[in-house]
């Protein structure tokens, strides 16, 4: 598949495809148990870990145009946590986002989300974009919430509980929607 654009810009936040090079940086994110509190696979144990879910995302890339990317802070380039799209096994795609824990609280995620779920809308032409959160995690819920996803489906992802967020794409003027994929 064709590499589409390869930057995704808000006010306060550049976001860009993963590199190798981050592994340090996204560390510092993924390896904190507090923030991978709600992740299936749990916090990475060692940077060699967050390297391989980095040549996961450099694969993902490829295959689909999209990914998971790094969230910079566009005022000092601080890579400050990890937003994107992902295609899940059965096909649907996921929006993701986690922040460095010191940078919650500021409005980033929603910020970065809402760029994705535009993003995959209206250039990737998505019809429908989940969220699989758990109802714990209040924080994504409200992150959700804020970015226009509505509740749906309570479901068992990777074994666990969660409920099914989704948004779909706008419809067009004539009620016909306007995404052509169906993923
Ligand atoms: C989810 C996450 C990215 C949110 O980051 P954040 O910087 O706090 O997000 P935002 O500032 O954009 O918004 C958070 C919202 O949750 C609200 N919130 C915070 N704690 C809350 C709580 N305990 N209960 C309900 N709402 C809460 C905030 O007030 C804010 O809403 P508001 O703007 O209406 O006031 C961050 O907490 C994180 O990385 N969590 C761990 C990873 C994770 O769980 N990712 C989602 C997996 S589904």
């Amino acid at each position: 598949m064709p590499e589409r654009r390869l930057e995704l810009n808000t006010p306060r936040l550049t976001m860009r495809p993963i590199i190798p090079a981050d592994a340090v940086a996204l560390f510092e994110t993924l390896g904190d148990p507090h923030v991978m509190r709600f992740s299936v696979a749990g916090a990475h144990q060692s940077v060699a870990d967050t390297a391989g879910w980095i040549e996961h995302g450099i694969r993902h890339q490829s295959a689909h145009g999209f990914a998971m990317y790094a969230v910079l802070r566009r005022c000092d380039g601080d890579i400050v946590g990890q937003c994107g799209l992902e295609v899940l096994a059965d096909g649907r795609t996921e929006i993701g986002y986690r922040l460095r824990r010191d940078q919650w609280g500021r409005g980033y995620a929603a910020e970065a989300a809402k760029a994705w779920l535009d993003y995959g809308f209206s250039t990737l032409r998505l019809s429908r974009i989940v969220a699989m959160i758990e109802p714990g995690n209040r924080r994504s819920i409200r992150v959700a919430e804020k970015i226009g996803m509505q509740a749906g489906a309570s479901e068992t992802f990777h074994g666990i509980p969660v409920i099914a967020y989704f948004a779909e794409a706008p419809a067009t003027p004539d009620g016909a929607r306007s995404a052509i994929r169906t993923e």
